[in-house]
């Protein structure tokens, strides 16, 4: 019997897995998931945006030290919100050494985020981040443990070093995180730093550890995580490449298809039965918002399954309302197409986007926006001649980012992800009164059925009826076992 949920609702960037879908999700019984990338940039541009509802300033609120929330409030909120046409105020970017400023603002943006999807039920909420996005780990996780998160989901690299960073925050102890940094020599100080009890006002109860779900695409990886982290895992998420979002590269030497996509082979799906042989928890990624599909992961061993598609175009999803009823619109006709293109993302990971006029999708759009990258959350860190440390995006402006020793292959495609995905949730930067940055919206493969959500008189559907239905696929033996350990999980979390 696992003490797991069997449905866990995926952590979507930015924003798209809002406090609000997580909650929405996490009061089924399920798991709702909020996605951690750039919490702290949402964050004040929600206060920007004038927090409509009233939502930043409940949470910040109970923030347990009122100094650090009304730092945050009186830096970012505008009273009834900025000009449609003004822009919005740069946030600090991240580096190995953060100002404090900036740890605050990233501690309670991810405090403020978990503790809204936790807020009116007693389920446990999780949280989503990239590994790839190393610079705000340390004192985002603080935040969102601060605020009590149940789990922890990450992927996008190789996290055997966050179960150290969790279990030394629960002890209320200094956590370290090894930023990788290219070119970095032998003696160079590539560790990034946060003391826990130098953000603490006053004394805080002991904070609890969340449990920690590594997303993987490979078996190697499964064993990487089992044999090399520096503390507990509790479980895998396998990821397969229909899953939105980025995806694993594919094995071996790249290969495109006639529309210029990375083709997957049989070295990249995951044995199970290797899996399986582990021991620990899996959930299965990628194509499985269906009942049949449920069905058939848990006839396969799987505690459950992940599903972000299906959430993505539901209407607490954070995805902005004017995108999301196009591609529902699209969807139904049956017009919708995806695109897994490998070279977008300045990550080097393959990044699935759908096909939308007016979004970065669009070659002229793309084409029609200068270079600027003012977010940087996906910056590399590389070392500098003089052996510093120094931060370059490969969507950043070609020639700054060749001053910065980049080459001009990686330059090729490029998208800038930091802005367009702000963009898709409604936070989209203006800049000189008139250029509006455009979204990009990530999807994935699934998104030519989400029709099965709507209902026969309109587009829109909830959360709700998403687990309803996808739950409709389990066996009624787990059913039962769910409701034994419904309650355990409630009390404990
Ligand atoms: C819009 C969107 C954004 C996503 N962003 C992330 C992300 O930031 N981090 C992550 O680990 N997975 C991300 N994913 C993947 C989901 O968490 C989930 O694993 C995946 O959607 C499951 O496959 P499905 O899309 O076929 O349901 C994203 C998926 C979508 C649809």
């Amino acid at each position: 019997m696992s003490q797991h949920p069997i449905l866990i609702q995926g952590g979507m960037g930015a924003g798209v897995s809002s406090w609000r879908l997580a909650n929405a999700v996490s009061r089924t019984g399920q798991l709702g998931v909020v996605s951690g990338t750039a919490l702290e940039v949402i964050l004040a541009r929600r206060l920007q945006d004038g927090d409509p509802g009233g939502h930043m300033r409940r949470a910040l609120d109970d923030f347990p030290f009122p100094r650090m929330a009304e730092q945050v409030w009186k830096t970012y909120y505008i009273p009834g919100g900025k000009a449609e046409l003004a822009s919005y105020r740069a946030t600090p970017m991240h580096a190995r050494v953060n100002s404090r400023e900036l740890n605050e603002l990233t501690i309670v943006a991810n405090f403020v985020e978990v503790w809204l999807a936790r807020e009116g039920h007693n389920n446990p909420v999780g949280i989503n981040f990239l590994e790839k996005i190393q610079h705000p780990h340390l004192p985002a996780i603080l935040g969102a443990m601060m605020a009590g998160v149940g789990y922890v989901l990450m992927g996008a690299g190789i996290p055997i070093k966050i179960p150290g960073v969790l279990d030394a925050y629960a002890n209320m102890q200094p956590a370290t995180y090894p930023l990788y940094v290219s070119g970095a020599q032998d003696g160079d100080d590539c560790m990034m730093r946060l003391d826990p009890r130098e953000y603490m006002d006053s004394t805080l109860p002991p904070l609890r550890r969340p449990y920690f779900l590594a997303i993987i695409a490979s078996n190697t990886l499964a064993t990487t995580m089992v044999r090399k982290a520096n503390g507990r895992v509790d479980g895998f998420i396998i990821e397969g490449p229909s899953a939105g979002g980025h995806n694993a590269p594919p094995r071996g030497k790249l290969v495109l298809n006639e529309k210029g996509e990375a083709v997957y082979g049989e070295r990249d799906r995951v044995d199970l039965a290797k899996i399986r042989e582990g021991g620990l928890p899996f959930w299965l990624a990628g194509g499985y918002g269906s009942p049949e599909m449920v069905a058939q992961a848990l006839a396969s061993g799987a505690a459950g399954v992940q599903v972000g598609t299906a959430f993505a175009y539901c209407e607490e999803s954070g995805l902005r309302e004017d995108y999301k009823q196009r591609l529902r619109d699209k969807a139904r006709e049956g017009t919708i197409e995806v695109f897994t293109d490998p070279v977008s993302s300045p990550t080097g990971f393959p990044f699935k986007a759908a096909l939308l006029e007016g979004t970065a999708s669009d070659r002229e759009v793309y084409l029609a926006r200068p270079r600027i990258c003012d977010i940087g959350q996906l910056r590399e860190s590389y070392r500098k001649p003089d052996g510093s440390i120094g931060y370059r995006c490969s969507s950043e402006p070609v020639s700054i980012y060749l001053s910065k020793s980049g080459t001009v292959e990686e330059t090729v495609g490029r998208k800038c992800l930091c802005n367009s995905l702000l963009a898709n949730i409604g936070h989209q930067q203006v800049r000189a009164g008139k250029h509006i940055e455009p979204g990009l919206v990530t999807s994935g493969d699934d998104l030519v059925a989400i029709g099965r959500f709507m209902p026969k008189d309109g587009t829109a559907y909830t959360a709700a009826s998403v687990v309803e239905q996808l739950m409709s696929g389990v066996p009624a033996e787990c059913e039962s076992e769910k409701a034994e350990v419904a309650d355990v999980v409630s009390s404990t979390i």
